[in-house]
């Protein structure tokens, strides 16, 4: 049995990584919990519904060095998840890891999630954030095991936001050429993944990278084209250059999180090696894939 303590559980990646955990015979799950956190009755539902499947719930948080000793007691691995700033995302995952490995813990896969950040562009601060957070837990000894995935397809193309493409209006918009390549991973397979890369021993510490699409925002409006048969008016919103004048104009780098995010997906080099065959039962979805199953959920939702 396989002891895994998940951070971030109630969290929309970490809830999918959790359930996926759980259906692990292999693994015993524990959820850290901070004070409150089952408040908000959404969060509640998704606790209640993780321990309904054989979760424990540990009272925790990573603010809180000192509540992290007996949270990581008997842990084997700790998955993070999370999402803050530098508070949590390095000094609160860096006291997770310091905890887990005095407990005796193996491994810890930190909450990166992201493009490539070993090659994205200086001073974008959330990916600055996760290298210096992985360097800090690397030096507690722990093996740490990071999954990047490019950005979350559903999130970029949630019909409910309809910031990319907007099929109601007939548009799809985006910053740059629309031909700078990225990649797309949907929320569900970077979590399924997780999960399963989490307890494979056999996989040393490193980066693993998966991308359910290569693709451009021209060929995700191709895709979205294909798929529903509409045809869209596209449009870019600015150049790559308008984004770095406003990343490097910005006198704090979080005031301009939205330009380093879309800067640095236009201009970071897609993955150069994918590991989407290292499971069987992992296969990431295409866009076509998506915007397939987005068109039947309308259909029945309709
Ligand atoms: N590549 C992409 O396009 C993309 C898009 C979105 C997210 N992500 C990444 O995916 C990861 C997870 O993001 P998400 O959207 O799933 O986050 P989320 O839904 O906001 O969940 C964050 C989780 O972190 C927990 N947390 C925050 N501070 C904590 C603390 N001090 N102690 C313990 N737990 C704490 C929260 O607990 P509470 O319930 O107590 O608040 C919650 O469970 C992040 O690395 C994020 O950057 C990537």
């Amino acid at each position: 049995m396989t002891n895994v303590l998940i951070a971030g559980g109630t969290g929309t990646l970490g809830g999918r990584i959790a359930r996926y955990l759980l259906a692990d015979p292999a693994v015993q799950l524990r959820l850290l919990l901070r004070a409150g956190a089952l408040d908000k009755p959404e969060k509640a539902r998704t606790v209640a519904g993780l321990v309904a499947l054989g979760a424990t719930v540990a009272e925790g948080d990573l603010k809180d060095p000192a509540s992290l000793a007996e949270a990581t007691r008997g842990v084997d691995v700790v998955v993070s998840a999370v999402q803050g700033g530098a508070d949590v995302m390095i000094d609160g995952q860096l006291a997770l890891a310091t905890a887990a490995s005095a407990n005796g813990a193996r491994r810890f896969v930190p909450s990166d999630f992201a493009l490539d950040i070993f090659n994205a562009p200086a001073g974008a601060p959330m990916f600055d954030m996760r290298r210096r957070a992985g360097e800090a837990i690397e030096a507690t000894g722990i093996d740490v095991v990071r999954v990047l995935n490019g950005a979350f397809m559903d999130m970029m193309l949630d019909p409910d936001t309809a910031d990319v493409v907007d099929l109601q209006k007939g548009t799809a918009q985006y910053f740059g050429t629309g031909d700078e390549p990225f990649d797309l991973t949907t929320v569900e397979d970077v979590a399924r993944f997780t999960a399963r890369l989490a307890v494979d021993f056999s996989a040393p510490a490193g980066v693993y990278a998966i991308s359910g699409e290569r693709t451009t925002f021209n060929g995700v409006a191709d895709a979205a084209e294909r798929v529903t048969g509409t045809t869209l008016a596209r449009r870019s919103l600015g150049t790559v250059q308008d984004l770095r004048e406003a990343t490097a104009g910005a006198a704090n780098p979080w005031a301009a999180v939205r330009e380093w995010y879309l800067l640095s997906m236009l201009t970071t080099p897609t993955f150069a090696a994918v590991e989407n065959s290292r499971y069987a039962d992992v296969r990431p979805v295409g866009l076509d894939e998506y915007f397939s199953s987005q068109q039947k959920k309308a259909a029945t939702d309709a």
